[in-house]
C-alpha cells in the first residue's frame, strides 16, 4: 500500500524546511503544490500565467486548476510508494477531492502533521526568508543562514525572495488561511489521522517530533 502524508500548518510554519527533510529520511517524493505553480510561472506555461494573479495578491488558485495539477503530479511513476504533499490540500473541496484520487490509487491519506504555529511568529519568518532559485531549498536570515549570503548551500544557486513575502501579501496569505485551509484541522482530527506538531521549536526539535509521531502512524 502506498504511504501519503500530509503537511498542515500556515503560511511559514516550516512546511517546505521540514518537507525536504523528512522526504528524504522517509523516501518519498516531496510533492508542493506552491513550487510547482511557481515552476509554471517560472516557464510561462498556462497553468503559471492563470496562476500568477492569484499568487501575488496571497489569494488560492481556483480549485479545478490545483486538483488536476496535483492529480497530474501524483499519477507519475516516481509517487508508485506514495508522496509527501506540502502546500495540498488547502480547502475542504480538495482534501474531498484528494481522498477520491487516492482511493484510486489503492490508498489513503495516512498522516496529517499540523505544524502549529503561533501568528505573530509567521510574519517574522516569512518576512526574513530566502529561497533558492534552483531547487527551493529554504533559509532564514537570522534562524538559519546560509554559509555565505545570498548563495544556497546545497548547489551553489541564488537565493531571492519571494514575491508574495513582502509584509502586506503575507498578512493577506494568513488571513486566507484562517478562513479556508484551517478548517482543515477538524477534517483530518475526524478522520483520525492528524498528529499536532510544536513548530516554534528550533528547526531539528521540529523534524525528531514530526519523525517520532509519524513513526506511529507509517
Ligand atoms: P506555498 O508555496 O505553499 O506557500 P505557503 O503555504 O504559504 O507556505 P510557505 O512556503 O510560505 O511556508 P512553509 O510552511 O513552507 O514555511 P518554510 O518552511 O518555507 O503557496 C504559495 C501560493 O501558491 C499560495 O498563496 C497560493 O496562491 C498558491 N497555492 C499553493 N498551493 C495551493 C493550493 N493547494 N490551493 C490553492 N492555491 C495554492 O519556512 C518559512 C521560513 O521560516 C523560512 O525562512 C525557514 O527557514 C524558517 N523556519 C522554518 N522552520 C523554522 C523553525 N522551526 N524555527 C525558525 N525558523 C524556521
Amino acid at each position: 500500500m502506498p504511504t501519503y502524508i500530509v503537511l498542515l500548518g500556515p503560511p511559514g510554519a516550516g512546511k517546505g524546511t521540514q518537507a525536504q527533510i523528512v522526504s528524504k529520511t522517509l523516501g518519498l517524493p516531496h510533492i508542493s503544490s506552491g513550487d510547482i505553480f511557481r515552476e509554471n510561472l517560472k516557464n510561462q506555461t498556462s497553468l503559471g500565467v492563470q496562476a500568477k494573479g492569484y499568487m501575488d495578491r496571497g489569494e488560492l488558485v481556483p480549485d479545478d486548476l490545483t486538483i488536476s495539477m496535483i492529480r497530474d503530479r501524483l499519477s507519475r511513476p516516481d509517487c508508485a510508494s506514495g508522496a509527501l504533499l506540502d502546500g495540498f490540500p488547502r480547502t475542504v473541496e480538495q482534501a474531498k477531492a484528494l481522498a477520491g484520487m487516492l482511493e484510486g490509487f489503492h490508498g489513503a491519506v495516512n498522516a496529517v502533521p499540523y505544524i502549529k504555529v503561533a501568528e505573530q511568529v509567521l510574519i517574522e519568518r516569512l518576512t526574513g526568508r530566502w529561497t533558492c532559485r534552483a531547487q527551493g531549498h529554504v533559509f532564514h536570515e537570522m534562524h538559519n543562514p546560509p554559509k555565505l549570503a545570498g548563495v544556497c548551500d546545497h548547489d551553489g544557486s541564488e537565493l531571492y525572495q519571494r514575491e508574495d513575502d513582502k509584509a502586506e501579501t503575507v498578512i493577506n496569505r494568513i488571513t486566507v488561511y484562517f478562513a479556508q485551509t484551517a478548517p482543515l484541522i477538524e477534517f483530518y482530527q475526524r478522520g483520525g489521522q492528524l498528529l499536532e506538531i510544536d513548530g516554534t521549536q528550533p528547526i531539528d526539535r521540529v523534524t525528531a517530533d514530526l519523525l517520532a509521531a509519524l513513526a506511529k502512524k507509517v
